[in-house]
Formats: C-alpha cells, structure tokens, sequence
C-alpha cells in the first residue's frame, strides 16, 4: 500500500481524536447528565465539561473538513463496489450533519438557558430542560447519531476481518510504502 493510499496525518489525529471526544460526550450525556436532576449541586461541572468537550468537537469537525477539501483524501480501496462506495460516502455524510445538528443543539439549550451567567455563579439552572425543544431534537440526533456511528464501525471491523483489505491501514499514523 503507498502513502497515497492513507489518510494524511493531521486528518488521522482528528479521526480518533473525535472518536474518543463523540463517545466520551455521549457516555457522559445518556449515562450521567440524563440522570442527574437539575437540582442537584454536581450538575454544573458535569454540564460544564460536557459542554466544552462538545464546542471542541465542533471545532474539529470543522478543522478536518477544511483539511479534507485542502489536502484531499485517498482514492476508494481497491475492494469495494460502487455500492459500498456509495453506501460509505452518504454514511460519511450522515455522521457530519448528525454531529453538526447535536452539536448545534447543544448550544442552542446553552444560549437559552444562559450557561455563562449559570457557570459564573450570576443565574441558576433551570427546572429541567425536559421542556426544551432543542433537548428533544439534542437527544433524537445522539440516538441516530449512536446508530449510524455502530453501522460505520461494523462496516471497518467487516472490511478488515473478513475481507482482510486492511482498510484500517489507511488510518494508521505510521506509512506503509
Ligand atoms: C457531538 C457533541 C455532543 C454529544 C455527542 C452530546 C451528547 C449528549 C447526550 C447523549 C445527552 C443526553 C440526552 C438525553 O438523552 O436526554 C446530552 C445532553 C445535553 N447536552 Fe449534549 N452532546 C454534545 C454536545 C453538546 C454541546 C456543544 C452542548 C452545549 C454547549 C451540550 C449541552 C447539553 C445539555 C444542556 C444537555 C441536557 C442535559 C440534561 O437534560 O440534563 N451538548 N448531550
């Protein structure tokens, strides 16, 4: 496999960057956040660092995509059909407007309940966000988002065990010539 058939280095460090920063948001998100009311003192660190983790993500996002269309990535492995070809561009593009949307969300809860004047001691919290329209549309596009990312990962993991086309290869930091 040659160089050209990998991803560049910058485009491979936000790929498992953002793995890591999307899975740990969503951990955080459905397996604390959702749990814990309002009320509750140790809310506000919690929905601090979940939301700084998510304005960095978004940030990212945007950074890959640039160095995307400047740098440009490799051509489609060899194995796959116009099908799967097909199949992982729209799947690609579903994952951006899924994070871009959860992401977009999340500030739009954040502007409406005014999280600077809440973190700097000025406002409380409200009640809940229950009754948020953003919090909705928040939760629907982590759930999709959660679907589309395990049919992303199954599609690698089926590319790199059973049609053994290492695939992963072009994700890796060290080049293969
Ligand atoms: C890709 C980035 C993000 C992911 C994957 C994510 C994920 C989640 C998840 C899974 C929940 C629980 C939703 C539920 O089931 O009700 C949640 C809640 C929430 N997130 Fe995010 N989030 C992201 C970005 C953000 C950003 C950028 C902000 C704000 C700046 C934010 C603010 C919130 C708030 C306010 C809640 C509601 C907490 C509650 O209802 O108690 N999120 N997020």
């Amino acid at each position: 496999m040659s160089s050209s058939n990998q991803y560049n280095r910058l485009a491979i460090v936000f790929h498992w960057l953002l793995a890591l920063l999307i899975i740990l948001s969503m951990i955080i998100g459905k397996l604390v956040l959702e749990r814990i009311p309002n009320s509750d003192p140790e809310k506000l660190n919690i929905l601090q660092g979940h939301s700084i983790f998510g304005i960095i993500i978004g940030l990212l996002m945007i950074a890959r995509y640039l160095n995307i269309k400047l740098r440009g990535k490799p051509d489609p492995i060899d194995s796959s059909g116009k099908l799967m070809r097909q199949t992982a561009l729209w799947a690609h593009r579903i994952i951006y407007l899924l994070v871009f949307i959860t992401v977009a969300t999340g500030l739009a809860m954040a502007v409406q309940a005014d999280f600077p004047a809440v973190f700097s001691g000025v406002a409380t919290l409200p009640e809940s966000f229950n009754h948020l329209t953003a919090r909705t549309v928040h939760n629907l596009s982590t759930n999709l988002l959660i679907l589309v990312l395990l049919a992303h990962i199954s599609a690698a993991l089926y590319h790199q065990l059973i049609m053994r086309d290492k695939i992963l290869h072009r994700l890796r930091w060290k080049r293969m010539d």
